[in-house]
């Protein structure tokens, strides 16, 4: 006998388990199926939680050998204990994991461990992890299966020598050289944390920058910055083979455009070039539903798939692989399938890098504003000019603020410093209000705070700030 269900979500990270509480909160019985034995995806198990709690402590073992004791803090003898470390973040993941368990329990959302398969329209299979299968019901069917690692053609990711990003949080010893494919996000954040707990660091980049898409005055000045912490960029290059020997690993790299071989030694190599949608095992093709031209869910602008009654959101369909952006979408459905009209704002996703400085952008780069053709503004403001960066002694960086030439209404915000990432939910806040640079400069900022250089950048798209 089927169990009978509103809706079916398969998929229990922060697409899947926002919507799956949304639609609950919204009236719908509600069952979310997830294969991992806890909740919380990609996001809460090996990804933004437990990068961010290496991150966080990695960062405050740098500051304890840095520059506290130009504070008067004097931290003598300060060592790394790996292991805790390692621990410490798998009680943050534990916490946050159960932490969703407790919300599926209050909202009466029904959590169905094992891999979920799409038998058609209303009916989702799932291989039990205990054993045996079970047949969901459902008048409706959401899929949020995120995303994999993007594999990189002719080496074999062993999660041992050669990691993924989940390895890569797992190590067992700080390795002497960690060579990361890809100047992405993953590679950079990973590469901080290792680098800072005493790793050198050499990142292989296929293009000539890092981080591609994010404004390119930003980038420049931010691996400028990680060069200033011990970063080797090899930009331009690719990787071609990766030999395991003995003593480590051999890495073969040659220029993007063809040219000689150069060989690196290292004794871990981080494969960070990207993640595809992960749709594997679901039964798509049998249900019939349609994929786009890169392996993405297709979905028409109400998250829809071309079969009536199979929803997709995350990073399984098209835009950038975020958990918030994934969580959005995730209230967006609940809401559209409860009769509401639900929606999302795709021009005001942030999107943070959480490094140190950390780099957070909003709505459009310069580079984009150029090739539409778009006549803008800039106002920019560096953090060697803010009190309260100047006096923390966190002057790097500075904040960019992009506004219509004609109109002032701020059509980008990039911000790269410390503390970025929590900065940007004001520009945010201000582009969903559709405000002008001048709205914000009229906007009382408290003092002294670092947001008072988003302030000053908004008075410098007028020509008029105050500190510099
Ligand atoms: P996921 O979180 O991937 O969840 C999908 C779930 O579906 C998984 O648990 C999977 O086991 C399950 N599943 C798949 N197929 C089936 C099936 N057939 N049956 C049952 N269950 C299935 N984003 C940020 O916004 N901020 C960050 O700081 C950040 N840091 C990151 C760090 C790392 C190292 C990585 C790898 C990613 C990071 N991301 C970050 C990206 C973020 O994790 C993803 O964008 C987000 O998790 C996507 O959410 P989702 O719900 O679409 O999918
Ligand atoms: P990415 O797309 O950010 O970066 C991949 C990089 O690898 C690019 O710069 C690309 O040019 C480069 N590359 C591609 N092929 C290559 C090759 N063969 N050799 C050398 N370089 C190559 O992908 P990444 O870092 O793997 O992250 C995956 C996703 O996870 C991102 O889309 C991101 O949105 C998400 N994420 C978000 C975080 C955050 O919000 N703070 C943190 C970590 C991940």
């Amino acid at each position: 006998m089927a169990d009978q269900f509103d809706l079916v979500v398969i998929g229990a990270g922060p697409g899947g388990y926002v919507c799956a509480i949304r639609a609950a909160q919204l009236g719908l019985k509600v069952a979310c199926v997830e294969k991992r034995d806890a909740l919380g995806g990609t996001c809460l198990n090996v990804g933004c939680i437990p990068s961010k709690a290496l991150l966080h402590a990695s960062e405050l073992y740098a500051e304890a050998n840095g520059h506290l004791a130009d504070m008067g803090i004097n931290t003598k003898g300060v060592s790394l204990d790996l292991e805790k470390m390692m621990s410490f973040k798998d009680d943050g993941v534990d916490g946050n994991t159960k932490g969703v368990a407790f919300l599926f329990k209050k909202n009466k959302i029904e959590p169905v461990y094992g891999a979920g398969k799409i038998l058609s329209a209303g009916k989702v299979e799932v291989a039990l992890n205990e054993g045996g299968t079970r047949v969901l019901e459902a008048k409706n069917i959401v899929i949020a299966t995120g995303s994999d690692v993007m594999p990189l053609p002719g080496v074999e990711i062993d999660e041992d020598k050669i990691v993924s990003s989940t390895g890569a949080l797992d190590l067992k010893e700080v390795p002497k050289h960690l060579l990361v494919v890809g100047g992405g996000v993953i590679g950079l954040e990973l590469g901080s944390v290792w680098s800072r707990l005493g790793a050198k660091v050499t990142v292989v980049e296929f293009l000539d920058r890092i981080i591609p898409g994010t404004d390119d005055e930003v980038a420049k000045n931010f691996q400028r910055i990680l060069k200033k912490q011990g970063f080797e960029f090899k930009l331009g290059m690719k990787v071609t083979g990766i030999d395991k020997t003995n003593k480590g690993l051999k890495v073969s790299v040659e220029p993007a455009k063809g040219g000689d071989t150069q060989v690196i030694e290292a004794d871990i190599a981080l494969v960070a070039i990207g993640r595809r949608p992960y749709t594997e095992g679901l039964g798509l093709e049998g249900a019939g539903v349609a994929l786009d031209e890169r392996g993405r869910v297709a979905i028409d602008d109400h998250f829809k798939t071309n079969v009536d009654g199979i929803y997709a959101i995350g990073d399984a369909i098209a835009g950038p692989m975020l958990a918030h952006k994934a969580e959005d979408e995730g209230v967006a459905v609940a809401e559209i399938l409860a009769g509401q009209s639900g929606h999302v704002n795709y021009d005001t996703i942030p999107g943070v890098i959480y490094t140190a400085p950390e780099v957070a952008t909003i709505g459009k780069t310069e580079e984009e504003l150029k090739n539409a053709g778009v006549d803008y503004r800039v106002g920019k403001f560096p953090f060697s000019a803010n009190g309260r960066a100047k006096v923390n002694m966190q002057t790097d960086g500075f904040v960019k603020i992009l506004a219509d030439a004609k109109t002032d209404r701020v059509l980008g915000v990039h911000i790269l410093g410390t503390d970025a990432g929590n900065m940007i939910a004001e520009a945010g806040i201000a582009m969903e209000f559709g405000a002008s640079a001048e709205d914000i400069a009229r906007t009382c900022h408290a003092h002294p705070t670092l947001t008072e250089a988003v302030k000053e950048a908004a008075l410098a798209v007028d020509g008029r700030a105050l500190h510099m």
